[in-house]
């Protein structure tokens, strides 16, 4: 007797209809999830050219039966949900009875299985909804699903698909999210023969978590847990220092599903209160356990957005639980080993002395007025102005006053500027403008950010860097570009690995160095939010005189504005 049924107009019509396969990952998404409602312990995922080609699922989950087996590919025809109520206390990933009607309507797609019940198992093939073989296979309980071509038939879509590159790593997302909120489920991951993922089977989530992020990482984290009337708040974070430029790494859950909630991540940021710089978001996982009835989880057919009965409590309970497990740890980075020839942050050239650790916890809303040294006046040849330096604001613009105008500098903007000039000067010569590290600083990476170096490895080291493989998910960065300033520490390294995902759309070779190069100066270049002293500040403005275009950042963007004498006259009215 098969457990799946059609569901009746009245419940497909109040179910969020739309298209869900939008690319290889979208396939594994609904495969895995399937797998993973049929209450499998041990998932493989194996693809071929990142997925274009072949996705192959298969589990140990219960498996269908004769009946069930041609059904699970008709429209709303599932085995979940038998009237929309139910989604009240639905305890699967799946209901909507679509995934796999879906897929097959746009690739051709054989399934293997047994249902635990039956004495042999079944199998079908079948491509744009019709059936091409059905047969009786020996196979063990549980299912494979194989899907071949996807969008083969279809170039309109097949042109939205991405590089194997970047279909490869929304994949590894994908995997990576449900290894997550599955701990117990082991998992794999193959490209053609390639080992991706791999996860164990693991008896906690921080087994688990130090599996996905690292051991290097999970040891910074701190837990939490809060409860509050039918909400349950749990999961681990990373401290401050090991914040990251994207929210990539920041995973929500709810009721175990991935989902992406802007007021939850503001709610996990205000926690931080103030501990995050500006542009950092927190690393790690949040699972939010709330009582069905108070969410409701068919909003997007893809089930990625949730809408919450009552989002402030939840907010509130999230900001109450991060922030009191952050405010119970030692959250000052570790100071790590400066070499010899470090090169100052904002003063490549001219022997300053090392950076001033940050402060951890500096107010964003403050006003830096350096009283102990008075402004100092800046003489220079160049297109800029004489410059008196008087303090930096907000920890982000340097004030100066230039004649008797007011000159704020964007000291991020300006020094990146900077930076990208010296890089292009540097390769211009032909020398790779390299500096060894005394002390190699050692990356761990996930397979995620491992792909990535491998990939722009040549490039990246044709403009100074050297880096080399170091055992298992490790690399071992041991030269630099002599711009690197930011670039020496791990923290921006590895945010600069994590943003080269975004190049995806560069399309020529030199398109991809210029972005590159940018990315570089980005990272490498003092940050907005860092307290600078009236040296770093003063000589930030003299390497300014040296470049040919100091007005805008490598974006387009004004590095310095001019508030003249007579607009503040007129701002105070004191001329019309
Ligand atoms: N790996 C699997 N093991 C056992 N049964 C499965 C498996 N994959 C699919 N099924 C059965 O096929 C049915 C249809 O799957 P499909 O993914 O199309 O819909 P669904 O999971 O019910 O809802 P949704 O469209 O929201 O994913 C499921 O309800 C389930 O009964
Ligand atoms: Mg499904």
């Amino acid at each position: 007797m098969g457990r799946i049924r059609l569901l009746d107009d009245n419940t497909i019509n109040k179910i969020a209809a739309g298209e869900v396969i939008e690319r290889p990952a979208s396939v594994v998404k609904e495969l895995l999830e399937n797998s993973l409602d049929a209450g499998a312990t041990d998932v493989r995922v194996r693809v071929g050219g990142a997925g274009k080609e072949r996705i192959e699922v298969s589990d140990d989950g219960h498996g269908m039966d004769v009946e069930d087996i041609e059904l699970a590919f008709k429209q709303h025809a599932t085995s979940k949900l038998s009237k929309i109520e139910d989604l009240d206390v639905l305890g699967t990933l799946g209901f909507r009875g679509e995934a796999l009607s879906s897929i097959a309507s746009v690739a051709e797609v054989e399934v293997s299985t047994k249902d635990k019940k039956a004495g042999i198992g079944i199998s079908l093939k079948i491509k744009g909804g019709n059936i091409l073989q059905k047969k009786e296979v020996g196979r063990e309980t549980g299912t494979t699903i194989v899907v071949n071509g996807l969008f083969a038939d279809i170039p309109a879509r097949l042109k939205y698909l991405k590089s194997d590159r970047v279909e490869m790593s929304h994949i590894i997302q994908v995997v990576t999210e449900r290894a997550l909120a599955y701990p117990k489920v082991a998992f794999q991951l193959h490209n053609e023969d390639v080992e991706v993922l791999k996860y164990a089977r693991a008896p906690n989530l921080i087994d688990r978590m130090t599996d996905v992020f690292g051991r290097r990482v999970t040891k910074e984290m701190v837990l939490f847990y809060e409860t509050d009337k039918g909400v349950k708040v749990e999961g681990c974070l990373a401290k401050p220092a090991l914040t990251k430029s994207t929210t990539q790494d920041l995973h929500i859950f709810v009721n175990n599903r991935p989902v992406a909630s802007k007021e939850i991540t503001a709610a996990i940021e205000e926690g931080y209160a103030g501990l995050l710089m500006r542009n950092r978001h927190p690393v790690g996982a949040i699972f939010i356990d709330i009582v069905r009835k108070w969410i409701d989880v068919n909003v997007h057919p893809t089930k990625r957005e949730i809408k919450f009965a009552e989002i402030k409590p939840l907010a509130k309970l999230v900001r109450k639980a991060v922030a009191e497990a952050l405010g119970n740890v030692d959250i000052i980075p570790e100071s790590r080993p400066v070499h010899d020839d470090a090169v100052p942050v904002t003063a490549a050239h001219v022997g300053a002395k090392k950076k001033p650790k940050k402060a951890a916890a500096s107010s964003a809303a403050q006003t830096q007025i350096i009283e102990d040294e008075p402004p100092v006046d800046i003489t220079e040849e160049g297109m800029l102005p004489r410059m008196k330096v008087i303090g930096q604001i907000l920890d982000t613009y340097i004030l100066a006053q230039s004649g008797s105008d007011l000159v704020i500098i964007d000291q991020h903007a300006a020094h990146e500027r900077v930076m990208l000039e010296k890089l292009k000067r540097s390769e211009d010569k032909g020398a790779k403008a390299a500096q060894n590290l005394i002390t190699p600083v050692p990356l761990a990476v996930n397979k995620r950010e491992g792909q990535l170096i491998e990939h722009y490895r040549h490039i990246i080291e044709d403009m100074g860097f050297k880096i080399e493989p170091f055992g298992k998910d490790t690399f071992l960065v041991r030269a630099v570009p002599v711009t690197a300033g930011h670039l020496e520490s791990e923290s921006g390294l590895m945010d600069l690995i994590n943003e080269l995902a975004e190049l995806g759309k560069a399309r020529s070779i030199e398109e991809k160095r210029d972005d590159i190069r940018h990315l570089i100066a980005c990272h490498s270049a003092v940050r907005a939010g860092e307290r600078l002293s009236m040296n770093q500040m003063r000589r930030l403005i003299e390497e300014m005189h040296g470049i040919d275009s100091p007005y805008t950042c490598a974006h387009g963007r004004p590095t310095i504005i001019r508030i003249t004498e007579k607009e503040l006259e007129k701002l105070f009215k004191r001329v019309v």
